[in-house]
């Protein structure tokens, strides 16, 4: 079924003028981004957004790196685009990614792993409610 995602282009990517790049990929994977917005992202965004991690031992490191630079969030609409988002992005890991996925070919570490995707359609419900409105949304 046609269902939307949630995604992230994290600071490493923009750093190095990879917006497009990383964009192209996703929609070569069959996606649409029907909603996009660059944004500096506040710690306390960052803190909400990743909370299911606040226990973490990565979680300060994370809340750091996602507000040491701009992202951008979209929302990506396509049949059964969850998965198809997760598979185009690759292990979080890169060094676990598969070929010619986002993270293989982009990220540079674990952390500064170029992007974020919606791990469930439950999750994308509420990341993409986390940062848009709906009329920001055009499918
Ligand atoms: P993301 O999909 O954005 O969700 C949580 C992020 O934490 C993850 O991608 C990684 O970039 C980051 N992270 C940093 N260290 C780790 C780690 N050891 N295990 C899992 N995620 C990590």
């Amino acid at each position: 079924a046609t269902e939307r995602t949630f995604s992230i282009i994290k600071p490493d990517a923009t750093r190095r003028n990879l917006t497009g790049a990383v964009t192209a990929m996703l929609e070569e994977a069959g996606l649409r981004v029907v909603a996009s917005r660059r944004i500096q992202m506040t710690r306390e965004q960052a803190e909400g957004f990743y909370a299911v991690h606040a226990e973490r031992p990565f979680f300060a490191d994370l809340v750091g790196f996602m507000v040491s630079g701009p992202v951008v969030i979209q929302v990506l609409e396509g049949e059964n685009a969850v998965a198809r988002n997760r598979e185009v992005m690759g292990a979080t890991n890169p060094a676990n990614a598969d070929e010619g996925t986002i993270r293989k070919v982009h990220a540079e570490s674990i952390e500064a792993n170029t992007v974020h995707g919606s791990d469930s359609a439950e999750n994308a419900a509420i990341e993409i409610a986390y940062f848009f409105k709906p009329e920001e949304i055009v499918g």
